[in-house]
Protein backbone atom coordinates (compact mmCIF):
# COMPACT_ATOMS: atom_id res chain seq x y z
CA UNK A 1 0.00 0.00 0.00
CA UNK A 2 1.34 3.62 -0.70
CA UNK A 3 1.43 5.38 2.41
CA UNK A 4 0.11 8.47 2.51
CA UNK A 5 0.97 9.70 6.70
CA UNK A 6 4.75 9.70 5.82
CA UNK A 7 6.02 11.67 9.13
CA UNK A 8 2.63 11.22 11.19
CA UNK A 9 4.32 12.62 14.19
CA UNK A 10 3.97 16.02 12.78
CA UNK A 11 0.59 15.83 13.12
CA UNK A 12 0.81 14.78 17.08
CA UNK A 13 -0.95 17.73 19.27
CA UNK A 14 2.96 17.59 20.86
CA UNK A 15 4.70 18.87 17.92
CA UNK A 16 5.72 22.18 18.13
CA UNK A 17 6.24 23.54 14.30
CA UNK A 18 9.00 25.52 13.03
CA UNK A 19 7.15 27.93 11.40
CA UNK A 20 3.72 29.57 13.60
CA UNK A 21 2.02 30.13 9.80
CA UNK A 22 0.03 33.92 10.50
CA UNK A 23 1.29 34.65 13.86
CA UNK A 24 4.54 35.98 12.79
CA UNK A 25 3.33 39.26 13.77
CA UNK A 26 2.23 38.55 17.25
CA UNK A 27 5.37 36.60 18.20
CA UNK A 28 7.67 39.09 16.74
CA UNK A 29 6.16 41.30 19.29
CA UNK A 30 6.57 39.19 22.21
CA UNK A 31 10.42 38.24 21.57
CA UNK A 32 11.40 41.95 21.41
CA UNK A 33 8.98 42.61 24.19
CA UNK A 34 10.97 39.75 26.14
CA UNK A 35 13.76 40.06 24.53
CA UNK A 36 14.54 44.44 25.11
CA UNK A 37 13.85 43.68 29.06
CA UNK A 38 16.39 40.53 29.76
CA UNK A 39 18.87 42.61 28.16
CA UNK A 40 18.70 45.03 30.62
CA UNK A 41 18.27 42.61 33.35
CA UNK A 42 14.57 43.49 33.87
CA UNK A 43 11.84 40.34 33.83
CA UNK A 44 9.01 41.09 31.56
CA UNK A 45 5.45 39.99 31.94
CA UNK A 46 2.57 39.40 29.88
CA UNK A 47 -1.06 37.79 29.39
CA UNK A 48 -1.63 35.57 26.51
CA UNK A 49 -5.21 34.89 25.57
CA UNK A 50 -7.36 33.60 22.75
CA UNK A 51 -9.98 31.07 21.63
CA UNK A 52 -9.64 27.26 21.78
CA UNK A 53 -7.11 26.01 18.91
CA UNK A 54 -6.25 29.58 18.33
CA UNK A 55 -2.49 28.91 18.66
CA UNK A 56 -1.52 30.15 22.59
CA UNK A 57 0.44 26.82 23.76
CA UNK A 58 2.59 26.78 19.88
CA UNK A 59 3.05 30.71 20.23
CA UNK A 60 4.52 30.47 23.79
CA UNK A 61 6.15 27.67 23.54
CA UNK A 62 7.85 28.43 20.31
CA UNK A 63 8.46 32.33 22.07
CA UNK A 64 10.82 30.24 24.60
CA UNK A 65 12.20 28.31 22.73
CA UNK A 66 13.63 31.27 20.13
CA UNK A 67 14.41 33.23 23.45
CA UNK A 68 16.61 30.47 24.45
CA UNK A 69 18.67 30.03 21.13
CA UNK A 70 18.82 34.40 21.03
CA UNK A 71 21.90 33.41 23.27
CA UNK A 72 22.67 35.17 26.36
CA UNK A 73 20.73 38.57 27.14
CA UNK A 74 22.62 40.60 29.45
CA UNK A 75 24.92 38.28 30.19
CA UNK A 76 22.57 35.47 31.33
CA UNK A 77 21.04 32.50 28.86
CA UNK A 78 17.40 32.31 29.01
CA UNK A 79 15.69 29.28 30.42
CA UNK A 80 12.12 28.15 28.92
CA UNK A 81 9.91 26.80 31.51
CA UNK A 82 6.39 25.97 30.41
CA UNK A 83 3.73 24.81 33.33
CA UNK A 84 0.11 23.04 32.09
CA UNK A 85 -1.37 24.62 34.85
CA UNK A 86 -4.59 22.72 34.14
CA UNK A 87 -3.39 19.01 35.37
CA UNK A 88 -1.62 21.13 38.47
CA UNK A 89 -4.50 22.58 39.92
CA UNK A 90 -2.62 23.96 43.24
CA UNK A 91 0.57 26.35 43.79
CA UNK A 92 2.01 23.81 45.61
CA UNK A 93 2.04 21.40 42.38
CA UNK A 94 3.38 24.00 40.10
CA UNK A 95 5.73 24.93 42.26
CA UNK A 96 7.16 21.47 42.39
CA UNK A 97 7.09 21.30 38.74
CA UNK A 98 8.90 24.65 38.45
CA UNK A 99 11.91 22.81 41.23
CA UNK A 100 12.03 19.49 38.89
CA UNK A 101 13.01 21.97 36.03
CA UNK A 102 15.67 24.05 38.05
CA UNK A 103 17.35 20.62 38.98
CA UNK A 104 16.26 20.85 42.73
CA UNK A 105 13.63 18.54 44.29
CA UNK A 106 11.79 18.47 47.63
CA UNK A 107 9.71 15.83 48.43
CA UNK A 108 5.75 17.19 48.35
CA UNK A 109 4.59 17.50 52.13
CA UNK A 110 6.04 19.31 55.17
CA UNK A 111 7.02 22.64 53.09
CA UNK A 112 5.12 25.97 53.30
CA UNK A 113 5.16 27.69 49.92
CA UNK A 114 7.75 30.69 51.46
CA UNK A 115 10.08 27.73 52.02
CA UNK A 116 9.77 26.25 48.36
CA UNK A 117 10.39 29.11 46.79
CA UNK A 118 13.89 29.29 48.60
CA UNK A 119 14.67 25.93 47.78
CA UNK A 120 13.43 27.36 44.28
CA UNK A 121 15.57 30.40 43.96
CA UNK A 122 18.96 28.35 45.37
CA UNK A 123 18.37 26.27 42.19
CA UNK A 124 18.36 29.08 40.50
CA UNK A 125 21.87 30.55 42.25
CA UNK A 126 23.55 27.56 41.12
CA UNK A 127 23.23 28.28 37.67
CA UNK A 128 22.02 31.90 37.13
CA UNK A 129 19.73 32.24 33.96
CA UNK A 130 17.02 34.56 33.10
CA UNK A 131 13.88 32.42 33.54
CA UNK A 132 10.98 32.48 31.22
CA UNK A 133 8.16 30.93 32.80
CA UNK A 134 4.74 30.06 31.47
CA UNK A 135 2.00 28.80 33.27
CA UNK A 136 -0.84 27.60 30.73
CA UNK A 137 -3.96 26.94 30.88
CA UNK A 138 -3.92 29.10 34.20
CA UNK A 139 -7.33 30.30 34.69
CA UNK A 140 -8.42 27.98 37.38
CA UNK A 141 -5.49 28.54 39.64
CA UNK A 142 -6.23 32.44 39.03
CA UNK A 143 -9.70 32.04 40.23
CA UNK A 144 -8.99 30.07 43.35
CA UNK A 145 -6.70 32.80 44.40
CA UNK A 146 -2.86 31.54 43.63
CA UNK A 147 0.02 33.25 45.44
CA UNK A 148 2.12 32.26 42.93
CA UNK A 149 2.03 35.11 40.85
CA UNK A 150 2.77 37.52 43.34
CA UNK A 151 5.91 35.41 44.81
CA UNK A 152 7.00 35.39 40.95
CA UNK A 153 6.64 38.78 40.08
CA UNK A 154 8.08 40.08 43.28
CA UNK A 155 11.55 41.67 43.22
CA UNK A 156 13.91 39.03 43.33
CA UNK A 157 17.63 39.54 45.05
CA UNK A 158 20.05 40.79 42.25
CA UNK A 159 22.77 38.50 40.54
CA UNK A 160 19.98 35.96 40.54
CA UNK A 161 18.93 36.13 37.10
CA UNK A 162 15.80 37.34 36.42
CA UNK A 163 11.75 36.16 36.78
CA UNK A 164 9.39 36.25 33.59
CA UNK A 165 5.99 35.27 33.59
CA UNK A 166 3.48 34.59 30.31
CA UNK A 167 0.12 33.80 31.91
CA UNK A 168 -2.20 31.76 29.14
CA UNK A 169 -5.76 31.43 29.45
CA UNK A 170 -8.94 32.05 26.97
CA UNK A 171 -9.91 34.79 28.52
CA UNK A 172 -8.54 37.74 30.31
CA UNK A 173 -7.72 36.66 34.03
CA UNK A 174 -5.92 39.88 35.48
CA UNK A 175 -9.01 41.11 37.13
CA UNK A 176 -8.69 38.37 39.75
CA UNK A 177 -5.28 39.19 40.15
CA UNK A 178 -3.93 40.84 43.45
CA UNK A 179 -3.55 44.38 42.64
CA UNK A 180 0.68 44.50 43.32
CA UNK A 181 0.92 41.52 40.69
CA UNK A 182 -1.58 43.30 38.04
CA UNK A 183 0.86 46.52 37.98
CA UNK A 184 3.86 44.39 37.43
CA UNK A 185 1.88 43.50 34.10
CA UNK A 186 0.97 47.02 33.45
CA UNK A 187 -2.34 48.13 31.61
CA UNK A 188 -0.77 47.10 27.84
CA UNK A 189 0.58 43.56 28.37
CA UNK A 190 -1.94 41.53 26.93
CA UNK A 191 -1.89 39.69 23.87
CA UNK A 192 -5.09 38.65 22.31
CA UNK A 193 -4.88 36.29 19.43
CA UNK A 194 -7.73 36.27 17.08
CA UNK A 195 -9.49 33.08 15.97
CA UNK A 196 -7.59 31.76 12.40
CA UNK A 197 -10.14 32.55 9.42
CA UNK A 198 -10.35 29.91 6.60
CA UNK A 199 -6.98 31.74 4.58
CA UNK A 200 -5.01 31.09 7.65
CA UNK A 201 -6.52 28.27 8.08
CA UNK A 202 -5.74 26.60 4.76
CA UNK A 203 -2.08 28.38 5.42
CA UNK A 204 -1.40 25.88 8.55
CA UNK A 205 -3.33 23.07 7.25
CA UNK A 206 -0.80 23.74 3.87
CA UNK A 207 2.28 23.94 5.84
CA UNK A 208 1.77 20.77 8.04
CA UNK A 209 0.96 18.93 5.03
CA UNK A 210 3.99 19.22 3.33
CA UNK A 211 5.86 18.03 6.70
CA UNK A 212 3.36 14.88 7.35
CA UNK A 213 1.76 13.22 4.08
CA UNK A 214 3.40 12.22 0.94
CA UNK A 215 3.60 14.29 -1.88
CA UNK A 216 0.86 13.77 -4.15
CA UNK A 217 -1.78 12.98 -1.61
CA UNK A 218 -3.48 15.55 -1.16
CA UNK A 219 -4.95 18.44 -3.38
CA UNK A 220 -5.34 22.69 -2.57
CA UNK A 221 -9.19 21.59 -2.47
CA UNK A 222 -8.76 19.10 0.03
CA UNK A 223 -7.02 21.69 1.88
CA UNK A 224 -9.96 24.51 1.17
CA UNK A 225 -11.95 21.94 1.98
CA UNK A 226 -10.90 21.58 5.72
CA UNK A 227 -10.34 24.82 6.10
CA UNK A 228 -14.21 25.57 5.55
CA UNK A 229 -15.21 22.85 7.99
CA UNK A 230 -13.20 24.98 10.97
CA UNK A 231 -13.78 28.48 10.08
CA UNK A 232 -16.57 28.81 12.50
CA UNK A 233 -14.62 28.23 15.04
CA UNK A 234 -11.13 29.17 13.84
CA UNK A 235 -9.30 25.86 15.51
CA UNK A 236 -6.44 25.22 13.92
CA UNK A 237 -6.35 21.98 16.70
CA UNK A 238 -9.92 20.74 14.75
CA UNK A 239 -8.25 21.83 10.95
CA UNK A 240 -5.58 19.50 11.83
CA UNK A 241 -7.37 16.88 13.63
CA UNK A 242 -9.80 16.70 10.44
CA UNK A 243 -6.56 16.41 8.07
CA UNK A 244 -5.10 13.36 10.05
CA UNK A 245 -8.86 11.95 10.32
CA UNK A 246 -8.87 11.95 6.75
CA UNK A 247 -5.66 10.79 5.91
CA UNK A 248 -6.29 8.02 7.73
CA UNK A 249 -9.54 7.50 6.22
CA UNK A 250 -7.91 7.70 3.21
CA UNK A 251 -5.51 4.96 3.89
CA UNK A 252 -8.07 2.92 5.06
CA UNK A 253 -9.58 3.06 1.84
CA UNK A 254 -6.02 2.12 0.35
CA UNK A 255 -6.77 5.23 -1.89
CA UNK A 256 -3.67 7.07 -3.74
CA UNK A 257 -4.97 10.35 -1.95
CA UNK A 258 -7.38 12.21 0.33
CA UNK A 259 -10.70 12.56 -1.22
CA UNK A 260 -13.24 15.31 -0.20
CA UNK A 261 -15.52 12.01 1.38
CA UNK A 262 -12.50 11.44 3.40
CA UNK A 263 -12.74 14.96 4.96
CA UNK A 264 -16.82 14.34 5.11
CA UNK A 265 -15.83 11.13 7.27
CA UNK A 266 -13.00 12.43 9.28
CA UNK A 267 -15.29 16.08 10.34
CA UNK A 268 -18.66 13.78 10.80
CA UNK A 269 -17.31 11.39 13.35
CA UNK A 270 -14.90 14.32 15.26
CA UNK A 271 -18.05 16.78 15.40
CA UNK A 272 -21.20 15.45 13.99
CA UNK A 273 -23.32 18.39 13.49
CA UNK A 274 -26.06 16.22 10.55
CA UNK A 275 -28.70 14.70 13.03
CA UNK A 276 -31.21 12.31 11.41
CA UNK A 277 -33.41 14.55 13.75
CA UNK A 278 -32.45 17.11 11.84
CA UNK A 279 -33.43 15.82 8.67
CA UNK A 280 -37.05 14.69 9.90
CA UNK A 281 -37.65 18.41 10.53
CA UNK A 282 -37.14 19.40 7.00
CA UNK A 283 -39.90 19.85 3.99
CA UNK A 284 -39.75 17.59 1.40
CA UNK A 285 -38.20 20.25 -1.17
CA UNK A 286 -35.38 21.11 1.31
CA UNK A 287 -34.75 17.34 1.44
CA UNK A 288 -35.02 17.30 -2.49
CA UNK A 289 -32.45 20.28 -2.98
CA UNK A 290 -29.97 18.34 -0.31
CA UNK A 291 -30.61 14.59 -2.17
CA UNK A 292 -29.62 16.86 -5.47
CA UNK A 293 -26.66 18.74 -3.92
CA UNK A 294 -25.68 14.98 -2.57
CA UNK A 295 -25.68 13.58 -6.41
CA UNK A 296 -24.12 16.35 -7.55
CA UNK A 297 -21.11 16.12 -5.10
CA UNK A 298 -20.34 12.04 -6.26
CA UNK A 299 -17.06 12.89 -7.59
CA UNK A 300 -13.92 13.88 -7.17
CA UNK A 301 -14.87 17.55 -5.97
CA UNK A 302 -15.58 19.49 -2.92
CA UNK A 303 -18.19 21.78 -3.53
CA UNK A 304 -20.61 22.10 -6.86
CA UNK A 305 -22.25 25.23 -8.64
CA UNK A 306 -25.81 26.10 -7.97
CA UNK A 307 -26.60 26.11 -11.42
CA UNK A 308 -25.67 22.18 -11.43
CA UNK A 309 -27.05 21.15 -8.24
CA UNK A 310 -30.98 23.40 -9.56
CA UNK A 311 -30.64 20.98 -12.92
CA UNK A 312 -29.89 17.73 -10.45
CA UNK A 313 -32.99 19.64 -8.22
CA UNK A 314 -35.26 19.14 -11.21
CA UNK A 315 -33.99 15.66 -12.09
CA UNK A 316 -34.73 14.69 -8.40
CA UNK A 317 -38.24 16.43 -8.03
CA UNK A 318 -39.55 15.00 -11.26
CA UNK A 319 -38.42 11.43 -9.69
CA UNK A 320 -40.29 11.82 -6.94
CA UNK A 321 -43.32 13.63 -8.28
CA UNK A 322 -42.67 16.83 -6.82
CA UNK A 323 -43.28 20.02 -8.41
CA UNK A 324 -39.84 21.98 -8.67
CA UNK A 325 -39.71 25.16 -7.71
CA UNK A 326 -38.33 28.06 -9.70
CA UNK A 327 -34.97 29.84 -9.14
CA UNK A 328 -35.45 32.32 -6.40
CA UNK A 329 -37.16 29.37 -4.06
CA UNK A 330 -34.85 27.14 -4.80
CA UNK A 331 -31.97 29.76 -3.69
CA UNK A 332 -33.98 30.50 -0.59
CA UNK A 333 -33.95 26.77 0.38
CA UNK A 334 -30.33 26.76 0.00
CA UNK A 335 -29.92 29.61 2.02
CA UNK A 336 -32.49 28.18 4.55
CA UNK A 337 -30.22 24.79 5.04
CA UNK A 338 -27.06 27.01 5.53
CA UNK A 339 -28.61 28.86 8.24
CA UNK A 340 -29.30 24.96 9.44
CA UNK A 341 -25.30 24.07 9.56
CA UNK A 342 -26.02 21.70 6.65
CA UNK A 343 -24.33 22.92 3.72
CA UNK A 344 -22.32 25.65 2.51
CA UNK A 345 -22.28 28.47 0.28
CA UNK A 346 -19.88 30.04 -1.49
CA UNK A 347 -19.22 32.79 -4.38
CA UNK A 348 -17.70 31.36 -7.56
CA UNK A 349 -15.23 32.34 -9.70
CA UNK A 350 -16.35 35.48 -11.73
CA UNK A 351 -19.12 35.15 -13.81
CA UNK A 352 -19.72 31.96 -12.24
CA UNK A 353 -22.49 30.84 -10.34
CA UNK A 354 -22.49 30.10 -6.26
CA UNK A 355 -20.79 27.20 -5.23
CA UNK A 356 -22.05 24.52 -3.01
CA UNK A 357 -20.62 22.45 -0.72
CA UNK A 358 -21.64 19.74 1.98
CA UNK A 359 -18.74 18.64 4.48
CA UNK A 360 -20.84 17.52 7.53
CA UNK A 361 -21.03 13.60 6.44
CA UNK A 362 -20.17 11.38 3.50
CA UNK A 363 -22.60 11.95 0.95
CA UNK A 364 -23.04 8.51 0.15
CA UNK A 365 -24.49 8.61 3.62
CA UNK A 366 -26.70 11.56 3.54
CA UNK A 367 -27.91 10.08 0.34
CA UNK A 368 -28.83 6.60 2.00
CA UNK A 369 -30.78 9.26 4.33
CA UNK A 370 -32.12 11.57 2.40
CA UNK A 371 -33.58 8.56 0.21
CA UNK A 372 -34.80 6.45 3.14
CA UNK A 373 -36.42 9.74 4.30
CA UNK A 374 -38.24 10.66 1.36
CA UNK A 375 -39.50 7.48 0.72
CA UNK A 376 -41.17 7.37 4.52
CA UNK A 377 -42.87 10.05 3.74
CA UNK A 378 -44.49 9.30 -0.13
CA UNK A 379 -44.43 5.90 -2.04
CA UNK A 380 -41.82 6.83 -4.83
CA UNK A 381 -43.84 6.70 -8.55
CA UNK A 382 -42.22 3.95 -10.03
N1 LIG B 1 -0.02 29.50 13.46
C1 LIG B 1 0.11 28.18 13.50
N2 LIG B 1 0.93 27.54 12.63
C2 LIG B 1 1.06 26.20 12.68
N3 LIG B 1 0.41 25.40 13.54
C3 LIG B 1 -0.42 25.98 14.43
C4 LIG B 1 -0.61 27.39 14.46
N4 LIG B 1 -1.49 27.70 15.43
C5 LIG B 1 -1.85 26.54 15.99
N5 LIG B 1 -1.21 25.50 15.40
C6 LIG B 1 -1.37 24.09 15.74
O1 LIG B 1 -2.73 23.88 16.08
C7 LIG B 1 -2.87 23.07 17.24
C8 LIG B 1 -3.58 23.85 18.32
O2 LIG B 1 -2.78 24.95 18.74
P1 LIG B 1 -2.55 25.26 20.29
O3 LIG B 1 -2.50 24.02 21.08
O4 LIG B 1 -1.40 26.18 20.39
O5 LIG B 1 -3.91 26.05 20.60
P2 LIG B 1 -4.37 26.69 21.99
O6 LIG B 1 -4.77 28.08 21.70
O7 LIG B 1 -3.33 26.46 23.02
O8 LIG B 1 -5.66 25.83 22.31
P3 LIG B 1 -6.31 25.47 23.76
O9 LIG B 1 -7.05 26.67 24.23
O10 LIG B 1 -7.24 24.35 23.47
O11 LIG B 1 -5.19 25.08 24.66
C9 LIG B 1 -1.46 22.65 17.61
O12 LIG B 1 -1.22 21.40 17.04
C10 LIG B 1 -0.58 23.70 16.96
O13 LIG B 1 0.67 23.17 16.62
MG1 LIG C 1 -3.25 25.42 24.82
Amino acid sequence: MNRILTAEETLDPAYLPPKLVGREKELGLLYRLYRESLTKGVPHHHELNGGIGSGKTALARRLGEDLQKAGKLGGLAVHPIHVNCWRRSSDRTILLELLRSVGVSLPDRGYSLAEMLDVFEQGIRRQPRHLMIVLDEVSAVVRQGTKLVYLLTRPHEVGLGSISLLLVSPEDVLPYVDPPSRSSFGVTHRLQLAPYGAESLAGILTARAELALRKGSWSADVIEQIARVAAPNGDARFALEVLSGAAHAAELAEADEIRPEDVRAAKGSIYPTLTETKLQELSNRSLLVLLALARSLRGPRSHAATERVRQAYQAVSEEYAEKAVGRIQFWRTVKELEREGLIQTEPGAPGDSARLSMDEVPVSFLQTLVETRLADRRPRKA
